[in-house]
Formats: C-alpha cells, structure tokens, sequence
C-alpha cells in the first residue's frame, strides 16, 4: 500500500477521534463554524483561494509521484502575490506588504481533516489554524487577519491533530514572504535575487511514490516516532538534485528548514563564512557571520551572499556538516540510531544544493551596516524574571511530551495560562530521556508570538554534542522556534501583545508533535 493511501485510510480515526472531542465541548463546534465564512466586517485588500489538493508531479525518471499539495489564487487584489513552483509538490509562495488585510478561502480537497497554520504570523486566534478549527473533506475555512508581522521569511502548513507530519510531507508546504516600507529602503536584493529555498528529506519507493515511516510497523515503527522522519533524498522547492543558477551578483537566499524531523548544518562547501540578515521573525539589526548555520525544522534564516567575487562558471555547493546529535553513549536508542524512514541518521553530512555562477558581468553592492530597527526587550521587563515559566521536556514509555503532558483538544493546565500585555520569561529545558531512550534535540515552537533568545546554558555531560551546532546558532534576531539541543537549556523572553486567545506551543519534530509532544495556552485579557 502507498504512503499516501495508508494515510487515507487514517481518516476514520482522525475523523471519529475529532468528533467525539468537538462533541464534548460545544463552544468549540460553534467557534469553527462562526470562523469558517466570511465575516461583513472585514474588508479585505488581498483576497486568496486556497486549496489543498491531491495531484501528481513529474518528480523523478518514471511514473509521477502522488502527493498533495496547496494551490492558491488571487481573487481580489495584486495577482503577484502568489506564485507557484513549476513541476513541485510545494505550495505557492505568497506576498504580503506588511499592513495589508488579508482573507483566505481555505478548501478542503483531501481525504481526511486539515487546517492551515501560518506559521510565524501574528494572527487572530481563530487564524491560527489550532486543530480544534480542522476541516473535514470538502470542506471551507476563511482567514482573516492584517499582516502585522515585520518583514521577513515565513510560511504556512497543515495542523489536524495526529496527521501535520504526514500531510506535510505529501507536499502541503508554502513560503510567505512579508515586506515593509523600512525593508524595501534598504535596497537588498530583490525580483529574481531574492530566492526562497525550502528544504525538505524524502524518501521513495522504487516506483517514486512516497514512502513515510512505520512501513514496516512494529517497534521499528514505534522507535522511529520516537526519533522522527529521516529521508533519504534531499529535496529543495519540491525538487530532487537542486541547482541555482545565479548571475555575478549580491543575492538574498531565504532558508526553510520544512523538514518533519531533520536538522541541518548549512555550510559553503568551500568554507566562505555566511553572511546572515534575518531570523524567524525577521531581519536582525545588523548583519552577522557564521562559518555554518544550524536550521532545525521550521526555522528560518536569510543569507546575503554576493557572487560578484565568484569566477563565471564556478560552482558552489551548499552543504550539511556533520554534528552531534545526541550525547551518545547509554539508552537504547543512543548515538545516531536511525529515525522512521531509510535516510541517513541526524547528524550526518550530505550535499543539499548547487550554485552555478553566470558567465555575465560582475555587478557588486554593498550591504547596509544597518538593517532593521529591533525594538529593545530586556529580561528585567519580565514579570517572572527570577522565577520563569519552565518548559520541560518529558518522556514516558515510548511518547515524548511537555512538563508530563501530552495534548489535549481544549485543554489547558492551571500554569499554561498568562496574561496579554505581559512580558514572561519561559525556560525550556531538554534533559529528557538521557537514560532510557537517549536524549535527543527537540525544536521548541510558540505560536502566536515571536521570542527573544536571552541565554542557553548545557549540563558538561551533553557539551560536545551541543559543541557541534551551537556556533551556528542565530540568536540575535526574532524567534518562534529554538532548538534544545540534549542537556541545554534555553531562556527566551516574549511579549503577549497581539490577540488573546489559544494558541500552542509544541515541539516542531512533526512526528513528535503528532504523538502529542503540544500543548495549548491561553492568552487571557
Ligand atoms: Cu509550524 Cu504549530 O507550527
Ligand atoms: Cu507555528
Ligand atoms: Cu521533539
């Protein structure tokens, strides 16, 4: 049986276990509804159909493979704010001028529930695409919310609860890029230098169709849950054996990691130091040099990259380096045991991309010293400074969770509620597993906010590992996802300013976060 028909059949669960959780909490059924149309009150400047479809690509010599992917099509406002990739699995990428009100015609052509979540976005509770909000074959869900988010790289994907990791890798990925006035005059690399890359690992049947984990069940199934999806092949905008061509000029490379399970140490293959502008939530103050850049599912970050130096016809690999992705030794599944799926374990190096330079005139130009205003947040502006809100990383049996708990549809847990307009500092804290399973990194995302990063600290035991990624950590930019490596933990600082409301925070190893490694919390006014 295929991948995608296996997880067909997994609608009857998804769909009865949805049921009888929305039948217990009415609120719950008539919230979906009321948010599901259009509201009269909204006036939208930019107005979008998007649909979640199944379809097949020319991926690979032989029969296309199956997947499902997002369309998307304007229907009010500028037609350029959506643009497909050709001959991929991945979604559009949209673009937003910050400020612009924007509505969203989800539809939903899938055999079993989806939601959309915009990942990064400051969005109304209703917006965010919180499972509880899923909906079923057929049918619709609107968006609506203004684009409040500082210019930037990010992007949008499935929430069913129990079914992200799968839908996500079918092909239900998007970018959205963000721009705003501040932006625009800095004059950075922009039309076709300014490029989106999304970085994803599969793997396939011989018959190119897509094969995701537990084909083969038993307690390989259950260990590779516990470790997450690893593919074999890596896949850049939806395509295999990736190649840029670039002219002799400065560049803008924006990096996803879209991957379910898999963290990458992005390197030149020829050892040039990176230049990085932007993070998560958007672009830093001041540019910074990395010799690698450590990308953990769903993070993101922006290169400037200036090929103006480069020979015509040089070619340039982007690569993965080796790391450290446990501190190794005891527990059953320690030292670079394989995940789900046949790829290479986490943590082994491989080549991700190539760049080929033109044979055209070298044009250079310089980046700004100055890149974007970062409104000052210090930790002493924390209600909680001296005593954070402390996120733990937990096992029990074969299933990761938060603080003991795994999640639940409505549920939120006396100290998983704060106050809007508060300043708190969360500690996460990943010393999990270190006996039994083997720690493993965990990538920690909030929703409806984006952090400051104030500090990480390692116990001795886990240094090397943490040793073999931590330089090319970003922590000077805006975050909404941090990877705990083994043994760290990690204090980020955060404001509740947008909306109030429900919102999750969860680990962003998909397969972690379908087992129940999620939790909600409430924003209250
Ligand atoms: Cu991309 Cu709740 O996550
Ligand atoms: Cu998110
Ligand atoms: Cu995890």
């Amino acid at each position: 049986m295929t991948f995608l028909k296996q997880i067909g059949r997994r609608r009857f669960l998804g769909v009865l276990g949805g049921t009888a959780l929305m039948g217990a909490v009415p609120g719950a059924v008539q919230s979906a509804q009321r948010a599901a149309t259009a509201s009269s009150t909204f006036t939208p400047d930019l107005e979008i159909e998007l649909r979640a479809v199944q379809d097949q690509v020319p991926l690979y010599q032989g029969p296309s493979t199956n997947v499902w992917r997002y369309r998307a099509r304007v229907l009010k406002g500028d037609a350029q704010s959506v643009s497909h990739h050709p001959d991929s699995p991945l979604g559009p990428v949209i673009r937003v001028h910050r400020g612009t009100r924007i509505r969203i015609h989800f539809i939903n052509e899938l055999p079993q529930p989806s939601v959309v979540h915009w990942h990064g976005l400051l969005v109304p509770e209703a917006a965010d695409g919180h499972p509880r909000h899923a909906v079923g074959p057929g049918g619709r869900y609107v968006y609506e919310f203004e684009m409040i988010n500082r210019a930037g790289t990010y992007w949008f994907h499935p929430h069913p609860h129990g079914m992200t990791g799968p839908q996500v890798y079918a092909g239900l990925t998007g970018m959205l890029i963000v721009t705003d006035d501040e932006e625009r005059a800095l004059k950075l690399p922009d039309g076709d230098r300014d490029v989106g890359l999304v970085i994803q690992d599969r793997s396939f049947t011989r018959d190119n169709q897509l094969r995701y984990m537990g084909q083969g069940g038993g307690m390989m199934g259950m260990m590779g849950g516990m470790m997450g999806f690893l593919g074999d092949r890596i896949h850049v905008n939806g395509r295999p054996d990736f190649t840029l061509a670039v002219e002799r000029k400065p560049y803008r490379l924006r990096l996803l990691n879209g991957s379910n399970s898999r963290i990458y140490k992005l390197a030149w293959s020829d050892g040039s130091p990176m230049t990085v502008i932007g993070t998560d939530g958007g672009l830093l103050a001041a540019p910074v040099s990395r010799s690698y850049v450590t990308l953990a599912p769903s993070e993101r970050v922006e290169l400037w990259v200036d090929f103006s130096s480069r020979a015509a016809g040089e070619e340039i690999g982007l690569v993965s380096l080796p790391f450290a992705a446990s501190s190794g030794g005891g527990g059953m599944m320690g030292g670079g045991m394989m995940g789900g799926g046949s790829g290479p374990a986490q943590g082994s190096g491989f080549p991700v991309l190539k760049v080929r330079v033109g044979q055209g005139a070298a044009v250079s130009e310089k980046l700004p010293e100055k890149l974007a205003s970062m409104p000052a947040l210090r930790p002493e502006q924390a209600h909680n400074v001296n005593n954070p809100r402390v996120i733990r990383v937990t096992a029990s049996g074969m299933r990761w969770s938060l603080n003991g708990r795994v999640f639940e549809m409505e549920g939120v847990a006396p100290d998983e509620i704060v106050r809007m307009g508060t300043t708190e500092v969360w500690e996460f804290i990943n010393e999990a597993g270190m006996h039994m399973m083997g720690a493993m990194p965990h990538p920690l995302h909030v929703h409806g906010v984006q952090f400051r990063i104030i500090d990480r600290r390692v116990h001795p035991s886990a240094m090397a590992a943490w040793r073999s990624v931590s330089d090319g950590h970003v922590d000077e930019g805006w975050k909404d996802t941090v990877l705990v490596m083994p043994g760290e933990r990690v204090r980020v600082l955060m404001r509740f300013e947008s909306y109030p409301g429900l919102f999750l925070y969860h680990c962003h190893n998909l397969e972690h976060e379908d087992m129940g490694m999620m939790r909600n919390f409430l924003i209250k006014v």
